[in-house]
Formats: C-alpha cells, structure tokens, sequence
C-alpha cells in the first residue's frame, strides 16, 4: 500500500515503522504525513502505537491513516491513533480501511486464491481514489463500529500479548534451521540456540515467523496445522527481513 502511495506521489519519502522504532525521538518536519498499517485485534498493532509515542511534529501537517484489515469497520484503530496524535497538537484529516487477506491463521484459514483476486484488485481500485482525496489534502471519516467493545477486546489482548509466543510450536522434524524466522523479527524475540526457534516472551503476536517459515514448522498451537500461509504477491521475502 504504501509503495503504491509513494508511486503516485514520488516526492514522498518512506518510512518503515519497525526501522523507526529503532531511533529513540522521531522527529517530523513535513506538510504531509501518512501512516499505513494493519488492524490488529480491532484495533492499533503495538509497534504503531509506540511509533506514534515517538513522533515530534515540527509543524502541522495534513495527516491521513490507511488501515489494512481482512473485516473491515468493526473497531476503533483510527479514534485510537487520533487520541495519540492530539497530545501532539495534531490531528487525522483522513483515515479509510482497504480490505486485503486476513491473515490471522489462528482464526481461520487464509482465503481462497480467487478471493485473494478479487480483494487485491479491489483494494487497487480503493487506493487510486484514495490517492486523489489525498493530493487534493481532502478530510475523509470512515465508520468504527463497537468501538467500547472492541476497546475492551483490544485492552485484553495487549495485556497478554507478550506471553502469546508461549503457544508457538517448532516441528524439528521439518525445520531446517534456515534463520528466516529469526530474522523477520524486529522484535528479536527469537533465538536459535540449535538451530530451531526459541522465542522470548515480548512478542508482538505479528505472525511473521510463522508465515515467512518456508517449510511451515511453526504453529500457533493444534490449531493452524493444515492451514496455509500468506504473503501479499508484492512484498517479497527481503521486504520483510530485518535490516540489521
Ligand atoms: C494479531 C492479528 C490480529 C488481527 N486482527 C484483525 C482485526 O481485528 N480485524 C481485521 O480486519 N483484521 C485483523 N487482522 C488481519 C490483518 O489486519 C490483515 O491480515 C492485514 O491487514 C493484511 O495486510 P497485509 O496483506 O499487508 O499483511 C489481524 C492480524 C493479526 C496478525
Ligand atoms: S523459518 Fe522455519 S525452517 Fe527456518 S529456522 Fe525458522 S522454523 Fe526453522
Ligand atoms: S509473531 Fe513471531 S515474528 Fe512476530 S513478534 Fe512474535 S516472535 Fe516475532
């Protein structure tokens, strides 16, 4: 998504979040700035709002929020995002969700081939009249549906978030130790004292390890045996691996 913004608005500069947290202050001197991210549990991924934490604005710019989600409406990642932003003397002009692939295997299996079809091309179409409202800087509000409910979801799972990895399995029989798992985390909450993972209790319950794993060793428990695993058709493996 964000890619896709920054071709139609070359002038824009990119910014990884996990990279960013890397910096201890984050400073934002621009006349425009945007924020591309997944909901997670109805609401801001941890990383996104440490992020935000982070963020000093050096002048007030026209701030707009892109939500991928795999439902979207239901959840409050925008009224979330917006309360941070004001203790920052900012606001959200513009916030919209686009519908990809949920890839919360716990829940269910990742859709159907022809479903992933239809939503890519669906969410293509979404994003170029989004890119329009947003080169003529045009406010945008969007529905956040249950959002007591959904808050008080969210609230639950960040309180046991971190503890989440201790349902992460490793089949030593399939691993073959290749360390992609290791280092798709920005969390450095694996290691491989053998070869396997070990994971280190401050997850952030992305997902990652257990998507990128080309022999599909991890699991999230019983539960995700069998199901298949998701990467957007244009993120490639190196996208996602840490830079340092
Ligand atoms: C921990 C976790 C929680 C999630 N919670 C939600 C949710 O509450 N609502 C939703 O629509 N999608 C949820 N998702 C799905 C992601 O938002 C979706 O897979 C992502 O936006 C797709 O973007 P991508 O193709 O760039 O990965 C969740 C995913 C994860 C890993
Ligand atoms: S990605 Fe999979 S195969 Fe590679 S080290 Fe991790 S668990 Fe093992
Ligand atoms: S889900 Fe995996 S990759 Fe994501 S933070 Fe937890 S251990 Fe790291």
């Amino acid at each position: 998504m964000a890619r896709e913004l920054q071709k139609a608005m070359p002038e824009a500069e990119l910014q990884s979040i996990p990279e960013a947290l890397q910096e201890d202050q984050l400073m934002v001197k621009a006349e425009c700035v945007g924020l591309v991210f997944p909901m997670h549990y109805f609401g801001l991924p941890m990383q996104v709002e440490e992020f935000l934490q982070k963020l000093t604005f050096l002048e007030s710019p026209y701030t707009f929020a892109i939500v991928t989600c795999g439902v979207p409406y239901w959840g409050r990642p925008f009224m979330d995002a917006e309360k941070i932003l004001k203790e920052k003397n900012c606001r959200l002009h513009a916030a919209w969700y686009v519908r990809l692939v949920s890839n919360y295997i716990p829940y269910r299996d990742i859709a159907a081939d022809w479903r992933i079809r239809i939503r890519a091309w669906l969410a293509e179409r979404k994003l170029k009249n989004i890119i329009a409202a947003i080169k003529e800087r045009k406010a945008h509000t969007t529905w956040q549906l249950l959002k007591k409910f959904c808050g008080n979801f969210h609230a639950k799972w960040l309180a046991g978030q971190h503890e989440i990895d201790t349902k992460f399995l490793c089949d030593k029989e399939k691993c073959t130790a290749c360390g992609l798992c290791e280092r798709i985390c920005h969390r450095d909450n694996i290691k491989r004292p053998e070869g396997q993972p070990v994971w280190q209790h401050h997850c952030v319950e992305c997902l990652g390890c257990l998507h990128i794993c080309p022999v599909k060793a991890i699991d999230y428990g019983e539960i995700t045996k069998g199901r298949k695993r998701y990467r957007h058709k244009a993120v490639k493996i190196t996208d996602l691996l840490r830079k340092t």
